[in-house]
């Protein structure tokens, strides 16, 4: 069997992210910006019955940009000062925090409280319901995510992974994965091909385990793929189908 280092068993994930946070949670939200080079756009999600503050990051054709306060409106050239700007002046509305991350490379800058979940950050408030939440806690993977660290795609499970933490990340989810027009890729395809799921509950979360395989070993034993789902359950019992369909490797 050869040795990864990118799959993460939940064992090893739990000792890496030394962070544990569990239950749903609930607050209010501002989603700053998802802007591309040439343009703005605001995402708002109203999480309870408060008034969600939100602020749109415009970027001109010269590239400026405008970082606005979401609490005072105070308007600054860089994030990182607006960032500085809402620990020092706005502490008292509790612990909040600035966020910027990317999501299948859409940049996202949010104010999030840094306890809520990864999952919920994604699917509740992102609405990127590929997402999938199981167990949340730990147990199932229906929650994974691939996380680029030193250049290549890490699993991780985002029902432990907290907001504050995610400053700067690269996250992609299974929603990244689709090409042009529906394709699908060629992980997505040998899963299709072979039957590899029933309710499909547990796939998005095992076929980003298998990206991250494959990347780093392209063509895996079965026992090479076992270990990458070791973290995963399927309640539908395909496991045998879902090992098969990716051990040896797939057609790009
Ligand atoms: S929902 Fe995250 S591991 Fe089960
Ligand atoms: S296909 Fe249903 S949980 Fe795996």
């Amino acid at each position: 069997m050869s040795e990864r280092k990118t799959t993460v068993s939940r064992r090893e994930f739990l000792k890496d992210a030394g962070l544990v946070v569990g239950g749903a949670t609930i607050g209010s939200t501002a989603i700053l910006s998802a802007c591309s080079k040439n343009s703005s756009k605001t995402v708002t999600e109203t999480v309870t019955k408060n008034a969600t503050q939100t602020v749109t990051t415009t970027v001109n054709k010269e590239g400026a940009s405008k970082y606005v306060c979401p609490v005072d409106s105070q308007e600054f050239s860089s994030m990182d000062a607006l960032k500085a700007h809402y620990a020092a002046e706005h502490a008292s509305n509790g612990p909040e925090q600035i966020v910027s991350f990317t999501v299948n490379g859409q940049p996202y800058t949010m104010v999030v409280k840094p306890w809520w979940p990864l999952a919920y950050v994604l699917r509740d408030i992102l609405g990127y319901y590929g997402v999938k939440v199981g167990c949340d806690m730990g147990n199932c993977g229906t929650c994974t995510v691939l996380v680029k660290r030193n250049g290549k795609n890490v699993p991780i499970f985002s029902c432990l992974t907290v907001a504050g933490v995610i400053d700067g990340w690269e996250i992609t989810t299974i929603e990244g994965l689709e090409g042009g027009n529906g394709t699908l890729d060629p992980v997505q395809q040998a899963f299709y091909d072979a039957d590899a799921y029933q309710c499909g509950y547990c796939t998005p979360g095992l076929i980003l385990a298998a990206e991250a395989l494959i990347a780093d070993n392209p063509t895996p034993t079965a026992d090479d793929v076992r270990e990458a789902f070791s973290g995963h359950l399927c309640f539908c019992c395909n496991m045998t189908k879902q090992v098969a369909c990716i051990t040896g490797g797939v057609k790009k």
